[in-house]
């Protein structure tokens, strides 16, 4: 157990589970990893990738599984195809090609089994050290506009210890998530986190606060994971550990929550895995327009 004092310092690391069955999505997700579906143009997986970069987080630490090569794959060089593209002079897919490779350093660690999330967090303890790290779920979606991690780094460097992302949800919904029991602050967007439950029943949930797939962790973290029992569904649950550091301030510091207004997709899920392609493809330069048209026409004459 960690005694010291919470550990502060710049962010550098990010680490991405993406070693989950994607049960949700079968049959699709037989042979493919569920952070490779396309969201327009782009894997899901890269739009995750290119958030972390965006909050100057250039070191990304995935956890994969089996069946997780073509994630290694979409971040390495293509040599065969970036030749062809340049023999043929076609500069625009040849950047494209090369985009997700240039992005960021990548680092790959396999989980071996799907043991829950709280494991594959883990499994990033020698690689990320003694340095508190980001924590960015792989079919979690944010909206580019909508800055959530940057803010959330923010927040830890100031206050030190660990800040959860927390998002405001129906009653009725709030058991398809952890949730959070919170007191406020002199910021309006952060809270301070004082219990955690995974998945509560409707009666027992402490608030509509529902964590969502963004973390800032104090290294205390993997301690807590480490005496972590197997929760609900057998799984090691980061939520339980998260638990503990938000009970007693002395293991890792405070747990902090922002709160987030913005947009948000969950790609694991197949509605939401829909709106997210439908509202990004609306809002694209090259495919909106002619997209919204089509759209519109639609929703008027076929719904
Ligand atoms: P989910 O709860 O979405 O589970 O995991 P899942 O297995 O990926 O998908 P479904 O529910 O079967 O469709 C949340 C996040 O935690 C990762 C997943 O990859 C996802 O980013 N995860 C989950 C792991 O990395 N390892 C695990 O053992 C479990």
């Amino acid at each position: 157990m960690n005694q010291s004092l919470p550990s502060l310092g710049r962010i550098s690391k990010a680490v991405i589970p993406a070693a989950g069955l994607g049960t949700r999505f079968l049959p699709a997700t037989k042979a493919t990893p569920k952070e490779m579906l396309p969201v327009v143009d782009k894997p899901a997986i890269q739009y995750v990738v290119e958030e972390a970069v965006a909050a100057g987080l250039s070191d990304v630490l995935m956890i994969t599984g089996r069946n997780k090569r073509p994630l290694e794959d979409h971040f390495d060089r293509n040599y065969e195809l970036e030749e062809a593209l340049s023999r043929k002079g076609d500069d625009e897919r040849l950047s494209k090609v090369q985009e997700s490779s240039d992005l960021a350093t990548m680092h790959y660690v396999r989980q071996g089994a799907p043991r829950g999330l709280g494991h594959a967090v883990l499994c990033a303890a020698p690689h990320v050290g003694e340095q508190p790290f980001a924590v960015l779920l792989g079919d979690d979606l944010i909206d580019p506009r909508d800055p959530l991690l940057s803010r959330m780094v923010e927040v830890q460097e100031r206050e030190g210890g660990s800040v959860i992302a927390l998002m405001e949800v129906e009653p009725s919904q709030i058991h398809l998530y952890g949730c959070a029991a919170v007191e406020a602050t002199v910021d309006s967007d952060v809270v301070k986190v004082t219990d955690l439950v995974e998945k509560p029943d409707a009666g027992e949930a402490p608030s509509n606060y529902a964590i969502i797939g963004r973390y800032v962790l104090d290294p205390a973290v993997f301690g807590m994971l480490r005496e972590t029992e197997p929760g609900r569904g057998g799984e090691i649950q980061l939520t339980d550990a998260l638990q503990k550091l938000a009970s007693d301030e002395k293991i890792g510091g405070p747990v902090h929550g922002v709160v987030f207004k913005g947009r948000r997709y969950d790609t694991g899920d197949r509605g939401d895995y829909l709106r997210a392609i439908v509202r990004l493809a609306c809002e694209r330069e090259d495919l909106g327009p002619d997209f919204r048209a089509w759209l519109r026409r639609y929703v008027s004459e076929e719904m």
